[in-house]
């Protein structure tokens, strides 16, 4: 999908459709809406009858198609919902529903009347990112495996129009930048989208090579011989169950733009396939946790977005990677394995993997890059998904400069992140009879910040900030219908808009 920006008002374009956001009419107000009068003279008067009759009444999700005469292109009006709530994310939503209203309706080029996508509080550069957001996001479908397919918009131009025609550079640049950002979601959820016979540790370190080649940035595979060599008991065990699937742990490196100064570690969790292992999970939706690998294939998202837009900071990408299945090799509860940084951990569940591989990959960016910062994304616990539903991730910071960070670019992006406590309470939980850590509990309290306590115990004081986010890495059928329309079903890439927005922005760490 391609977005770019146009001065013209949009109606006197030759897109095959032109769209426009409409409010939901206030009750007992029938005066037609002075922002659709030239919609509707393009039309010949036929969205004044429609409007009249009710049958555009702009609520959120509706889209309404009229044409102009002579069949010369289309009209199309999505609802943006109440007046009052109208935030970026209305506009975001918007942009998508448009395209996927389109999808297989004859229409490959669309026209976004950027005027009717702007009221307060949302000003053009916000409104024409969300609109360059919906229509790329919206618009992407996993298309690997199929064989048959409907075209669908290919091309979106966000027309300006007179009143914002002299911002024309600066909005240029802001749709440039989001799109590069979008493109990149969109090659993040291609490969999280791939099955676990596909996406395997190597093929995930292959990925991670192959950008580092493209982009001239160092990246290290440790297989499963060096991992050994360098302690790294975690990944080893979980990893231990698989005989065609080896483990990684992929180090990629960005050494920071023009006005380089701190170094921010992103970790992620890379479980290309979670059964649970010995600790087997029930049949029902099992195949889900092929997206268990979402966190790193964030990490392989960040990096290539960092690279491209040099932002500021340096950043050092960790993906740590295994398949936890299970087998006469598997690692087994009760075990107990040594991580990177030297702390034992008693198994007490199989199916707490995550954190298990998370160990080695904080233990070791902590000592070997000694970063000002680290974040970590995860599907690590089901009760993530539990306390927060499946749009919102949580967030547990031992750091409120990072927490804060992450929250201000949370609320551009979009992507909603919900800080959650983390106290000696949960860290008393974690204590082992026997090692010094156990990834579970025999009775499961606060399983989202037990396994948060668990990973802080690798990063130290270090300033750090886990992004739990089981809930929003991937939509099923079953859960789609109640998600903005440009998170399509599978993978969303979660964390990648979010965590580069934070590097583009943060200040310095003084
Ligand atoms: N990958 C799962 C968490 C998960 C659940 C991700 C649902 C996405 C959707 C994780 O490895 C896991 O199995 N966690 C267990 C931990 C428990 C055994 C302590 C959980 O949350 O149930
Ligand atoms: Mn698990
Ligand atoms: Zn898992």
């Amino acid at each position: 999908m391609k977005v770019q920006v146009d001065r013209r008002d949009g109606l006197s374009a030759a897109a095959d459709v032109t769209a426009s956001g409409v409010f939901e009419r206030p009750e007992k107000d029938d005066s037609f809406p002075r922002s659709l009068q030239k919609e509707d003279e393009a039309t010949g008067g036929l969205i004044k009858a429609a409007w009249a009759r009710k049958e555009v009444k702009g609520k959120r999700k509706e889209v309404s198609v009229f044409h102009r005469p002579n069949g010369k292109g289309r009209i199309l009006l999505v609802g943006l919902g109440p007046r009052a709530k109208f935030t970026s994310d209305t506009v975001r939503r918007a942009g998508a529903e448009v395209v996927r209203a389109l999808k297989g309706r004859g229409a490959r080029t669309v026209a976004y009347r950027l005027g009717a996508f702007v009221a307060e509080p949302v000003r053009s550069e916000a409104a024409v990112a969300a609109l360059t957001d919906g229509a790329i996001l919206g618009s992407y479908e996993f298309l690997k495996y199929r064989s048959t397919g409907e075209g669908g918009v290919e091309e979106a131009t966000i027309h300006l129009g007179e009143e914002f025609a002299r911002d024309e550079a600066s909005l240029k640049k802001v749709v440039a930048e989001q799109a590069t950002i979008d493109d990149v979601v969109v090659w993040a959820r291609d490969i999280a989208n791939l099955p676990a016979d596909t996406a395997s540790p190597q093929r995930l370190a292959d990925e991670a090579v192959a950008l580092g080649k493209e982009f001239g940035l160092k990246v290290t595979v440790f297989d499963e011989k060096k991992l050994a060599e360098m302690g790294c008991g975690g990944i080893l065990a979980v990893g231990s169950g698989s005989n065609a699937h080896p483990p990684r742990m992929v180090v990629l490196e960005y050494g920071g733009g023009a006005r380089r100064g701190r170094t921010v570690a992103v970790v992620g969790k890379g479980i290309t396939f979670d059964s649970g292992g010995i600790s087997l999970k029930p049949g029902a939706s099992m195949q889900e946790m092929k997206f268990d690998k979402s966190g790193a294939v964030a990490v392989l998202g960040i990096l290539r977005a960092a690279a491209t837009l040099k932002v500021p900071p340096r950043v050092i990408g960790v993906m740590c990677c295994a398949e936890n299945v299970p087998s006469g090799t598997s690692y087994r509860p009760g075990d107990v394995v040594r991580s990177f940084n030297g702390k034992t951990m008693e198994i007490i569940n199989t199916d707490a993997e995550g954190r298990v591989v998370l160990s080695d990959g904080l233990g070791y960016v902590v000592k070997q890059y000694r970063p000002d910062e680290v974040i970590d994304l995860a599907t690590l616990t089901g009760s993530e998904v539990v306390a927060l539903g499946d749009d919102t991730a949580g967030l547990i910071s031992n750091d409120e400069k990072l927490a804060q960070g992450l929250l201000a670019a949370s609320a551009v992006s979009g992507e909603p992140v919900w800080r959650m406590p983390l106290t000696d309470y949960h860290r008393e939980i974690v204590k082992s009879d026997i090692a010094d850590v156990r990834n579970s509990t025999e009775i499961q309290v606060a399983g989202m910040l037990t396994a948060a306590a668990f990973l802080e115990s690798f990063v130290g004081t270090t300033p750090w900030a886990h992004i739990d986010m089981a809930g929003p890495a991937y939509t099923t059928s079953k859960t789609r219908k109640w998600q903005p329309a440009y998170q399509n079903t599978g993978a969303t890439a979660f964390g990648v808009r979010l965590v580069t927005q934070y590097l583009g922005t943060a200040p310095p760490r003084s």
